[in-house]
């Protein structure tokens, strides 16, 4: 039966309906000019279905296949590449011809012939480290792909010493060391409650693993790192056997458990875990922690319950206290579920978030910008972490929406702060994605260069940037 998405919950006709093409576009339209201290390569994913899903699929929307964009940044030139990750997932289900496996990590809908496969759809996020590019999707291991082709070379297995079944899409790479500090949850298979922590070194070989229970069974979808600690929050996600015998999604929203955080010494053991515990919230990402003395500090974009605004929390850690709690404060208001950082900053001191954000004031065409009513990100904001005020804001205009952005430095730079912002824009009035630039410490002047995609781009899951110098030379044209 050929591919036919029409009736379906989650596709409803209009931008968000998949796309299912590879795409190459040598030397893109930009409009604007892109500054010659942009070098590098902006890596996207997304989840871009090549068949049709169950009709409870519409309940997460992250399991479609993995489908990854690179745009190569060189002497004020870009060059697009879009492909999909060609995973075990999405081959069996080309030859098939139809979709085999069933709803978002419940193996209990998936057809019967494809059981011995691995289930990832490689569509969450994007690291470069020890010499490879690795696509992530935290119920499955690491895929490998090439970093100027986006040729798939194969799932990875850290030269077969992460023995994990799942490798989380939110890995932390310390700047100071060069470190990868990687983990996977229900890391013995689905529903179990082992957390692995693994710490790879920066040529990509393993030097340290620790494995721990966690307290339920519930989505640790990001960590953050401190020069001496690594933090696991335990998210009120959870799930159950039952539950995915029903045929259900793998989670629910469950506010009758407590917000749980591992807080793992660097250079520690299973039995240096500390729990500690606080409200039910409803979060996923983390910004960045520090760590001074006994004192660790969180931030993070963070709402109370399942329907309620976010903000920009800090959560905080007294190691020398036997209080089982962490504090909780509110640091600015921003309204958004994505917050980068200048990575070259993470785990330590840093001053600035930039937060995707959603301001119903600001205008929205409401005919052009097909039909969203303003329920869109339309802002990204500079948030500064040690006052709490917002110190720089972008508005992408009345027609278009934000997808996540990434904070690229300036080549030659290293004042934290120093480069611009990138992210993909929906642009609903011609119906394509636009890549803006937008100058970090002067953002209210407007994107300086806006790459012109001619085609569009599904909202994607996430973005990284990675400097030329620290990828391999590229491949003569
Ligand atoms: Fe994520």
């Amino acid at each position: 039966m050929a591919v036919d998405f029409r009736g379906h919950p989650m596709f409803p006709r209009g931008f968000n309906s998949p796309t299912r093409f590879e795409a190459d576009v040598y030397d893109c339209e930009v409009w604007g000019e892109i500054p010659t201290d942009i070098e590098g390569t902006f890596y996207r994913t997304q989840c871009d279905f090549a068949y049709r899903p169950p009709q409870n699929e519409w309940m997460t929307g992250f399991n479609g296949d993995g489908h990854i964009s690179a745009f190569h940044f060189n002497n004020g030139s870009v060059d697009y590449i879009g492909k999909y990750v060609k995973t075990e997932r999405l081959l069996a289900e080309r030859k098939a011809r139809k979709r085999l496996f069933g709803v978002y990590r419940n193996h209990f809908t998936d057809d019967p012939s494809v059981a011995d496969l691995d289930r990832s759809a490689a569509n969450t996020h994007m690291y470069w480290h020890g010499g490879k590019l690795l696509v992530l999707k935290e119920d499955s291991p690491a895929w490998h792909v090439d970093p100027w082709t986006l040729e798939t070379y194969g799932a990875w297995d850290f030269y077969g010493r992460y023995k994990a079944t799942s490798m989380s899409a939110h890995p932390k790479i310390d700047p100071v060391t060069g470190e990868m500090i990687a983990y996977g949850y229900q890391a013995k298979g689905d529903l179990t409650d082992d957390v692995a922590v693994y710490t790879v070194a920066r040529d990509g070989h393993i030097t340290k693993e620790v494995w721990f229970k966690a307290p339920y069974v519930g989505i640790m979808h990001d960590i953050a790192i401190t020069q001496n600690y690594i933090v696991v929050p335990l998210i009120c996600r959870t799930t159950s056997l039952e539950r995915l015998q029903s045929g259900e999604p793998m989670w629910e929203w469950n506010e009758n458990v407590p917000t749980m955080v591992a807080v793992l010494p660097r250079d520690g053991e299973a039995k240096d875990v500390r729990w500690f515990r606080g409200p039910p919230r409803n979060t996923l990402h983390f910004l960045n922690a520090t760590d001074r003395g006994d004192r660790i500090t969180m931030e993070l974009p963070c709402s109370d319950g399942e329907r309620t605004p976010s903000e920009i929390k800090r959560w905080s850690f007294n190691m020398n206290s036997k209080n089982e709690y962490f504090e909780e404060e509110t640091v600015n208001t921003a309204n958004g579920v994505l917050a980068r950082m200048d990575d070259r900053y993470l785990s330590l001191d840093y001053q600035y978030a930039y937060v995707g954000n959603r301001d119903t004031s600001l205008p929205y065409d409401n005919d052009k910008g097909a039909g969203m009513g303003g329920r869109v990100t339309n802002q990204y904001l500079r948030v500064d972490v040690k006052t709490g005020k917002t110190t720089g804001a972008y508005f992408v205009g009345p027609t278009h929406s934000l997808q996540e952005s990434c904070f690229v430095p300036r080549k030659g730079g290293t004042a934290e702060g120093d480069g611009y912002l990138m992210g993909v824009a929906n642009n609903y009035e011609s119906m394509t994605s636009d890549l803006v630039i937008v100058d970090a410490q002067r953002m209210e002047e407007g994107a300086i260069a806006t790459v012109k995609l001619p085609f569009r781009l599904r909202s994607g899951t996430h973005t990284n940037w990675f400097n030329r110098a620290e990828l391999p030379a590229p491949p003569a044209v």
